[in-house]
């Protein structure tokens, strides 16, 4: 917020030139601290760069041109001895084990979204998501932290990204829960940005209440600029951090630090080091997700509205699809190349638009409006994007690596059908019963081959699939719950 309490006249006449003084319309009205908070809100705002977004985001849809050149991204295959890429992935685990013993790797969770879809009310990082335990999403990452703990020989300073609009409610939730056994000092949280919530029809920006302007925060691409204005990079400098193990709050099985993966972004010969990307192979050409290209010799991810479906059914000659990089938005950014981007003053990532559905005060009746469909436009940066401003040069640049869906990508989006908590449930058993099975234990399968039981295996008994080796393994009847 800014430091000297802005004036109604000033606020009024530059509203004016942009055609949104109707934010003004309830001033009259307010007493005085509401007056003055929302004056406050909409100094808050980029007033002045209102017009060019409407014009480019709420009157037009930007369209995307599709590079001539594209190709499949490159990627580390999930074998080490695939012939397609040999790779050593014990040296790679080796470089990535040292790191997290020196200490110089963080978890960053961007936590700030809204999960409309999954329409839980509160921070969705809440979400009771183990599939025996009811574990909130939080309790889970914090558990595999307080094993990587344990395993690296020092804590890992974990890092959570929030909102302005779920900030308070997430620290509550790690105040009432203890910090579910991690040392309060390592854990460190800070809000991200908003936007202005845009009518789809008009452009001009809503109100959430008379003396509130809509908002929404600005997009998981908001990161780099929030970790250098909150102070989170300074902080990381200060504890000589130099990588940051990306993902999103939404995922229960993410590998919240994975050795293997952190030893090949810091140390490959074709990585720059900058960020670094994990990927599982598109299940059919027309799955929802974005897929890892290389455009220029940069990766790039392209959205799959995007890509033109022609080219998302090409095959090689082994049959696997030809663009099978799907992003599962998990990565590795190094502090320096956040450090880069932020200090940039030319730095911006590209906005997406996201049409809404986003209660408003009726500026007419003063009621509030709850629309049954998308009324409104919310501007949002990717992180992704900052692939493209990695450097590409002499044979490196931003790599990818290969990933198991069921090992690592449990996301809960929805509440039905796709990405929703009965997908991830099942989605953790199939991972718990390979790992249980894999350890010399018996897991009760259907004829389809699928658990017949629901299991969990809780970070502090395994991070991986050898810590279970050695471990007593319980008698599994079908129709059972297992908590491991
Ligand atoms: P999603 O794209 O799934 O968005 O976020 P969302 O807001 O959580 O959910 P919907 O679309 O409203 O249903 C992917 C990840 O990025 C984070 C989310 O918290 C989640 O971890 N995110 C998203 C942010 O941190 N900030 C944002 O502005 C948007």
């Amino acid at each position: 917020m800014n430091a000297t309490q802005p004036d109604e006249q000033s606020i009024r006449r530059r509203l004016q030139a942009v055609g949104q003084e109707h934010l003004l319309t309830f001033y009259p009205t307010l007493a005085p601290p509401q007056q003055r908070s929302l004056l406050a809100q909409i100094a808050d705002l980029e007033i002045e760069a209102l017009p060019a977004l409407v014009e480019t985001y709420v009157r037009n849809k930007p369209a995307f041109s599709l590079p001539a050149n594209v190709q499949p991204a490159e990627y580390y295959p999930h074998d080490p001895a695939s012939p397609r890429r040999p790779w050593d992935r014990d040296h790679f685990r080796a470089v990535g084990s040292r790191l997290l013993k020196e200490g110089r790797v963080a978890a960053f969770v961007v936590a700030g979204g809204q999960g409309s879809r999954l329409g839980y009310e509160g921070p969705k990082g809440c979400y009771a998501a183990g599939a025996v335990s009811g574990r909130p999403l939080f309790g889970m990452f914090a558990d595999q932290l307080v094993a990587a703990g344990r395993k690296y020989g020092r804590p890992v300073p974990w890092y959570i990204m929030t909102s302005p609009l779920n900030h308070e409610a997430t620290v509550r939730f790690f105040e009432e829960n203890a910090y579910f056994g991690l040392d309060r000092a390592n854990v460190m949280f800070f809000p991200q940005g908003v936007m202005p919530s845009l009518d789809m029809a008009t452009g001009k920006v809503l109100l959430a209440a008379k003396g509130e302007v809509a908002t929404n925060p600005d997009g998981h691409g908001g990161a780099i600029k929030a970790l250098c204005v909150s102070g989170a990079l300074a902080d990381m400098k200060r504890r000589g951090v130099e990588h940051l193990s990306y993902f999103q709050v939404d995922n229960p099985t993410v590998k919240v630090v994975d050795p293997v993966f952190i030893g090949l972004h810091a140390a490959a010969p074709d990585s720059t080091g900058q960020m670094s990307s994990k990927m599982t192979p598109k299940a059919y050409p027309e799955e929802k997700v974005g897929v890892f290209c290389n455009v220029n010799g940069k990766t790039e991810v392209i959205e799959y509205s995007d890509l033109p479906m022609e080219l998302q059914r090409q095959r090689l000659d082994d049959g696997s699809l030809r663009f099978i990089a799907g992003s599962i938005a998990i990565h590795i950014i190094s502090t320096a190349f956040v450090e880069k981007l932020g200090t940039d003053p030319s730095f911006s990532l590209p906005y997406h638009r996201a049409e809404k559905k986003v209660p408003h005060v009726d500026l007419a009746t003063g009621n509030l409006v709850s629309p049954q469909t998308s009324n409104g436009v919310k501007l949002e940066k990717f992180i992704f994007d900052a692939l493209a401003m990695c450097d590409s040069a002499a044979g490196r640049g931003s790599i990818v690596y290969e990933t198991d869906r069921i090992e690592e990508f449990a996301p809960i989006k929805n509440a039905t059908g796709v990405d929703s908590p009965e997908t991830s449930r099942e989605l953790q058993t199939q991972r718990a019963a390979r790992w249980i099975e894999k350890a010399g234990g018996r897991v009760p399968r259907g004829t389809d081959g699928k658990p017949q039981c629901v299991l969990e295996i809780k970070a502090t008994t395994a991070l991986e699939a050898e810590d279970l080796k050695g471990k007593p393994l319980p008698d599994i009847r079908p129709g059972e719950s297992v908590l491991l």
